[in-house]
């Protein structure tokens, strides 16, 4: 089902091409039915050159000519960026916003009755088909559009249909996840060094300890916790660095960043729903 449609790619940054690189490369979506838009030009020529996608001339051409448009701007410029276009939808365009905090009800008010819509919150590690999904449907949106939806999102990773009201949750865990974890990484790596590790090396090491770990946890029928003790012997060097992070307050300040997190989605939503323009 997913071959079959015109896909349109709004905004080709970060999000946009780890979807757009994804269903190319594994959710079965020929190049030639790929058409792009992005204010900054040399990233859709960089594109059309490496991919074979076509380049809309503007973005009114290329909801025209579109089956899904995959709405991938920045939550601050969404509904600037949907008014000039709005018209151009309806029941036979299905509209996917991948923006953070933009709730189903405002993006539905922006496009005309009948529209169907999708919400999406999806992560960088898409960009590898390593990603995490979660996706509402709006009220025109069928199981047929659902499925479209998990066929973009599930050629990048895992994909899940969520409640809405689950997603500024979804958003603090995966949305925002990576970033945790890349935070987690930088200070191993200038820990590595400082405790005398090779910095040629370094990077690889704690790669690999990252990925092994994950590895290891989504094989093991136990949980983190019993894996991280099982690391952990008496008195050993394990126990002596958990002691400081225990110490600094590590799991509360993690705790804390996504309870951040999920509030500012909250806040971003009821932001974006009270300045979002009405048809
Ligand atoms: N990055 C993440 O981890 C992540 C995770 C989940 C969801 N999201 C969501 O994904 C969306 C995109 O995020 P991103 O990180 O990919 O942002 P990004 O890298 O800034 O990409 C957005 C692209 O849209 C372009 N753009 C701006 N105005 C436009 C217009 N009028 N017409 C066409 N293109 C326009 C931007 O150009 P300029 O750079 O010149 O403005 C940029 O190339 C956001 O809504 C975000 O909430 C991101």
């Amino acid at each position: 089902m997913t071959g079959d449609m015109r896909l349109g790619v709004l905004g080709t940054g970060h999000m946009g091409q780890a979807l757009l690189r994804g269903v190319i490369s594994r959710g079965g979506v020929a190049a030639e039915r790929v058409i792009v838009a992005d204010v900054r030009r040399d990233v859709c020529d960089a594109l059309a050159g490496e991919l074979g996608v076509r380049i809309a001339a503007d973005n009114d051409e290329l909801v025209a000519n579109s089956d899904v448009v995959l709405l991938c701007v920045k939550p601050q410029v969404l509904f600037a960026v949907i008014a000039p276009v709005a018209e151009r939808f309806g029941p036979d365009t299905l509209l996917v916003s991948v923006a953070a905090g933009v709730t189903l009800g405002a993006l539905e008010r922006a496009v005309p009755a009948g529209t169907p819509v999708i919400r999406a919150m999806p992560n960088t590690p898409s960009l590898v088909g390593a990603g995490t999904s979660a996706w509402s449907r709006g009220r025109a949106a069928t199981t047929r559009h659902g499925a479209l939806a998990q066929g973009i999102l599930g050629a990048v990773g895992v994909a899940y249909e969520m409640d809405e009201s689950a997603l500024d949750a979804v958003t603090a865990v995966s949305g925002s996840g990576p970033a945790y974890v890349f935070h987690l990484m930088e200070a191993m790596m200038e820990g590595g060094v400082k405790a005398g590790f090779d910095p040629a090396l370094v990077r690889e090491f704690v790669l690999s300890t990252v990925s092994g770990a994950a590895a290891l946890a989504a094989a093991s029928d136990v949980d983190p916790g019993e894996l991280r003790r099982r690391v952990m012997s008496p008195g050993g060097t394990t126990e002596a660095a958990i002691r400081q992070l225990d110490d600094a307050g590590f799991q509360t300040a993690v705790v804390r960043a996504m309870g951040a997190a999920r509030d500012r989605s909250v806040e971003m939503a009821r932001a974006f729903t009270s300045s979002a323009p009405s048809k």
